[in-house]
């Protein structure tokens, strides 16, 4: 039998790792993750990904950003965020040491509907992903409600159309990347139409 082609060991042992640990993917890995990003199938060619970086003190500064859009989202429904609350919300980019928030930039002129331009980034965080298992670096996509908040897209100099497809967090597992998981059950979503 054939040997089994190296991006089928990165589908199958690719899962979520929530802590992260250093070290953070290096300048190579991070380049090979980038590209991967931006080798996505990407109807009418729009390049639609923006890959934005954050390591070092950059995750902290930014936790006061998305800690100060949660106080603002709670404030609207008359609520009031708890110390403990912004504590966690500050801390959320500090769940790996490197993180990239993977956004599209909606080109609204073009032909290509705006949710194939989300498309082609959510392919993009894919990959990503995929690359990063196959260089042995931890990962997880995440998103939560900052992805969605105009306050935070605008400190990521994005337009209220754009969208924040994914925060992806990468760094180092410490227990194997394969975590024995297989995929069987996915016959059963399979129908023939006849
Ligand atoms: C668009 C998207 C957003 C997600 N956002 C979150 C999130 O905010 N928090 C979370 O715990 N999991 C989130 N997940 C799910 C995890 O990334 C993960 O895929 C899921 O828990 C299944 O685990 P696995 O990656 O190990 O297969 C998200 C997944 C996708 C595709």
């Amino acid at each position: 039998m054939n040997q089994p082609q190296p991006i089928l060991s990165a589908i199958w042992d690719r899962h979520s790792v929530g802590r992260l640990s250093e070290p953070a993917p290096n300048q190579e890995q991070l380049e090979t993750i980038i590209k991967a990003g931006a080798a996505a199938p990407d109807h009418g060619h729009l390049k639609p990904w923006r890959f934005i970086v954050f390591q070092g003190d950059a995750r902290r500064k930014f936790g006061l950003v998305l800690a100060q859009a949660m106080q603002a989202r709670l404030e609207r429904q008359g609520l009031t965020a708890t110390a403990s609350q912004i504590e966690k919300e500050q801390g959320k980019l500090l769940r790996a040491p490197l993180v990239v928030a993977v956004c599209a930039a909606i080109d609204e002129e073009s032909s290509i509907p705006a949710i194939e331009q989300f498309a082609a980034t959510a392919a993009a965080c894919e990959n990503m992903l995929l690359a990063a298992t196959a260089l042995e670096v931890g990962s997880m996509w995440r998103t939560g409600e900052a992805s969605y908040d105009p306050f935070v897209k605008a400190a990521l100099m994005l337009k209220e159309t754009d969208m924040i497809v994914g925060w992806l967090y990468f760094g180092f597992a410490s227990a194997s990347l394969d975590d024995g998981r297989n995929h069987d059950g996915a016959m059963n979503t399979l129908s023939y139409w006849a």
